[in-house]
C-alpha cells in the first residue's frame, strides 16, 4: 500500500474497452491478492464475498456503502439497511469480516481508481449474491481475471 509501484503498471490500468480492470497478482491456498481498476462512474451494487477481505486504495478514491442485510422477509426480498457510506482516499484500508462483508462500491470521480484486494477465497467462480436496490437477490459469479 505504501509503494503502489510494486504492482506492475499493466495491472493498474483498465483494458481500453472495459469499464473495470481485474487482475490476479498472487494466488495462494489461503488467500489471494488482486488489483481492481474502476473507471469513472463505475459501480457495483450491494454484494457479499463469502469470505474475509482487505481492500486498499492505491490511486484516486472510492465510495463504499456498507449494508446490514435481513434475508427471508415475507416479500421474498431482502431488507438492505445502509450502515455507513465511506469515501476512501489513497492509503485507506477497508476490512470485510463475516457478518459485515456486504457493500456497494462506486467511483464517483472522473478518473480511474486503483485498489488492491486481499481475500480469503478465490472469488473467481465463487457463488455469491448481489442485491438490487429493492432487495431482490440475484446470483453473482465473478468471471476469470483478465490476466489468468
Ligand atoms: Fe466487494
Amino acid at each position: 500500500m505504501t509503494n503502489p509501484n510494486v504492482v506492475p503498471v499493466e495491472f493498474r490500468r483498465r483494458p481500453r474497452d472495459q469499464r473495470r480492470g481485474r487482475y490476479m497478482l498472487h494466488r495462494a491456498p489461503r488467500f489471494n491478492v488482486t488489483s481492481v481498476v474502476w473507471g469513472p462512474g463505475e459501480s457495483a451494487a450491494a454484494h457479499n464475498h463469502e469470505t474475509w477481505g482487505v481492500i486498499g486504495v492505491i490511486d484516486n478514491e472510492i465510495e463504499e456503502t456498507r449494508y446490514r442485510v435481513e434475508e427471508g422477509a415475507a416479500s421474498g426480498r431482502a431488507k438492505l439497511e445502509v450502515k455507513a457510506v465511506m469515501r476512501h482516499a489513497p492509503g485507506a484500508i477497508s476490512c470485510l469480516v463475516p457478518g459485515d462483508e456486504v457493500h456497494a462500491m462506486r467511483n464517483p470521480t472522473e478518473r480511474d481508481t486503483v485498489e488492491i484486494h486481499v481475500y480469503g477465497k478465490d472469488l473467481a467462480g465463487l457463488k455469491r449474491k448481489i442485491w438490487d436496490a429493492d432487495g431482490t437477490e440475484k446470483p453473482l459469479i465473478t468471471p476469470k481475471y483478465m490476466n489468468c
